[in-house]
């Protein structure tokens, strides 16, 4: 069944290495028939929040916003693409997703962690959990950290290691199934 599933990216640092795993999830979902659209807030020159969506009159937020409001209300899932800067999440990935909270209601999410080092960011993908929780799109169990993900993943996001990809199918095969199940209940009514 195809799905629409964001891929949520977190990190602007100049030299990123986030696209690289941002990218990797976006062909991934690709080659299994989803529909998954990058949400990179540098590319979007997303704003620091001052004001959440759902603040703004009704037609007056700006367009990067509304765009992003018809693509979450759309969507069956989330990807969230996150670094470890500090053993917790990049300020950029706050951002991004504070400035919605109803979009995000009633579909799962699935984290991505990666770090430069060992440990694949794993400390900061606790953290987004309980984070993206209260935002209404609970994590799936699985998580898929990728540890020194500049030797994990080539610049456009192509795997250079084996077990990345065997990680992977495992970790699209769960969301799949959580998205699948949302979306079925979605059909039939939410509670508020
Ligand atoms: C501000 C900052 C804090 C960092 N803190 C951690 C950390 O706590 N644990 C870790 O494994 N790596 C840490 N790193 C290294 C990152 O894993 C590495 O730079 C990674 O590429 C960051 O993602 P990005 O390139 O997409 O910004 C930190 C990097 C930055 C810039």
């Amino acid at each position: 069944m195809a799905l629409v599933i964001p891929v949520i990216l977190g990190s602007v640092r100049q030299g990123r290495n986030g696209l690289r795993a941002a990218r990797y999830l976006v062909h991934a979902l690709e080659s299994r028939g989803h529909e998954a659209p990058l949400v990179d807030p540098a590319d979007l020159g997303l704003p620091l929040l001052t004001r959440m969506y759902k603040e703004y009159p009704k037609g007056e937020a700006p367009e990067v916003l509304e765009r992003l409001a018809a693509l979450y209300r759309r969507s069956d899932g989330f990807v969230v693409v996150s670094a470890e800067y500090n053993h917790s999440i990049p300020p950029a990935l706050s951002n991004t997703l504070d400035h919605f909270l109803e979009e995000y209601f009633w579909r799962p999410s699935a984290i991505v962690c990666y770090s430069a080092g060992r440990y694949g960011g794993v400390r900061a993908a606790m953290q987004l959990r309980a984070m993206l929780g209260e935002l209404g799109t609970p994590s799936i169990p699985s998580l898929l950290p990728i540890p020194e993900v500049h030797k994990a993943l080539d610049e456009d996001g192509q795997p250079l290691q084996p077990w990345l990809e065997r990680q992977t199918g495992r970790f699209l095969d769960e969301l799949a199934w959580y998205a699948e199940a949302l979306r079925e209940k979605r059909g039939g009514g939410v509670p508020y």
